[in-house]
C-alpha cells in the first residue's frame, strides 16, 4: 500500500519534523463515573468510580482484560450511554446526550452499504456544511490516498475487504475533523504492515492538527506505548482506571523505530505488571 511519507517502510531515520504536542486545557473530564447495565440476569456494575481527565493536544491510550468496560467508557463520553452516577464534562461544562464534537471510530465499520467509498467518506462533512461538494471529495480522496486506497472512491461496502473497510471507517471520522477523535481496537483487522502505516498516519495528523484530542483502546501494548503520551490501564470489571503510565517517548515519533526506544521496554513492562495483574484476578484492592 503506498502512503505519503517517503520514509513509510521502517526506515532507520527518525522524521524530519519538529513537532512538539501543545498540551492545553481538560476537554474530557470524568469524575466518579459508573455505569451499570440491567438485563434479565441482574445487575452488571461495567463501571466503577471511573475519574479520567484528558486534555487538549493529547493522545491518551487505553489497555486493559476483556470486558473491563474500554468500549463502555468511550460509550459515556461520547454520549451514547448515560452514565449511572457521577460527573462528566466537556471541555469544563457538564455535559449530555451525543456530543457532535466528538468522532467516534467504533470496532464496527457502520458504512452505508448504498454509499459508495468517497459517499461514506464525505458524508460527515456534508451534514456539517463543510466545503461544496468538490471540495469535500478533495480531501476524502487526499484521506484515502493516505491510508492507500486510492481508485476505491466508486466501490461499495460489499466490494472491500475487511481490512479495507476498517481504513475506510477511519477516514470517515478522521474527514471531518472533529476536535475529539474516540478509537476502539481501530487496528484490529489489519495485517501489520498496515497496522504501522495508519499509526504513522495518526501521528502526522497530531502533527498538521496539534489541538485534535485523542483517546484510542487497544489490545496491543506494545501499540499502546507507540502512540500514547500516556497508557490508562483499566481493572477487570467493575472498570476503574487502575494506573496511568506517562510515555516520555518524545516527538515527533517513528511508529516504525520508535520499539527500539531505550526506554520502551521498561515501559511496555510497566504497563504490563499492571495489566498482568488484572489478568490474574487483581492485587486484592
Ligand atoms: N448494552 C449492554 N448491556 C448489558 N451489558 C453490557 C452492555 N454493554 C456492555 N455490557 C457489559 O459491560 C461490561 C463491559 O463491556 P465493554 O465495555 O464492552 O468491555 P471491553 O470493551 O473492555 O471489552 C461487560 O461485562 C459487558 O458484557
Ligand atoms: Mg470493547
Amino acid at each position: 500500500m503506498s502512503m505519503a511519507r517517503t520514509n513509510a517502510g521502517g526506515g532507520a531515520a527518525a522524521p524530519d519534523r519538529a513537532f512538539q504536542p501543545s498540551i492545553g486545557q481538560p476537554v474530557i473530564e470524568l469524575k466518579g463515573v459508573d455505569r451499570v447495565f440491567h438485563s434479565d440476569r441482574g445487575e452488571i456494575v461495567a463501571l466503577k468510580g471511573i475519574d479520567l481527565t484528558v486534555c487538549e493536544g493529547e493522545f491518551v491510550t487505553v489497555v486493559g482484560p476483556s470486558g473491563c468496560g474500554k468500549s463502555t467508557v468511550l460509550n459515556v463520553i461520547v454520549g451514547l450511554l448515560d452514565p449511572s452516577a457521577g460527573e462528566k464534562f466537556y471541555k469544563g461544562k457538564p455535559s449530555r446526550g451525543v456530543n457532535r464534537n466528538i468522532g467516534y471510530v467504533t470496532q464496527a465499520d457502520n458504512l452505508f452499504p448504498w454509499r459508495t467509498v468517497i459517499e461514506n467518506v464525505t458524508f460527515g462533512l456534508e451534514v456539517r456544511g463543510i466545503g461544496n461538494r468538490s471540495e469535500r471529495e478533495d480531501r476524502g480522496r487526499e484521506l484515502l490516498k493516505r491510508v492507500g486506497l486510492d481508485g476505491f472512491e466508486n466501490h461499495y461496502r460489499h466490494e472491500l475487504s475487511g481490512g479495507m473497510r476498517q481504513r475506510v471507517n477511519i477516514v470517515r471520522t478522521l474527514a471531518y475533523e472533529p476536535e475529539v477523535i474516540l478509537l476502539d481496537e481501530p487496528f484490529g483487522p489489519l495485517d501489520a504492515q498496515t497496522r504501522l502505516n495508519l499509526q504513522d498516519l495518526l501521528m502526522q495528523l497530531r502533527e498538521e492538527r496539534p489541538e485534535t484530542t485523542f483517546m484510542f483502546i487497544t489490545h496491543d501494548l506494545a501499540e499502546a506505548i507507540t502512540l500514547g503520551d500516556r497508557c490508562a490501564v483499566m481493572s477487570a470489571r467493575p472498570g476503574r482506571i487502575r494506573e496511568v503510565v506517562e510515555v516520555p517517548l518524545g516527538h515527533p515519533r517513528d511508529v516504525y523505530t520508535i520499539n527500539t526506544h531505550s526506554d520502551f521496554r521498561r515501559l511496555f513492562d510497566e504497563v504490563w505488571e499492571h495489566l498482568a495483574e488484572e489478568m490474574r484476578g487483581g492485587d486484592g484492592g
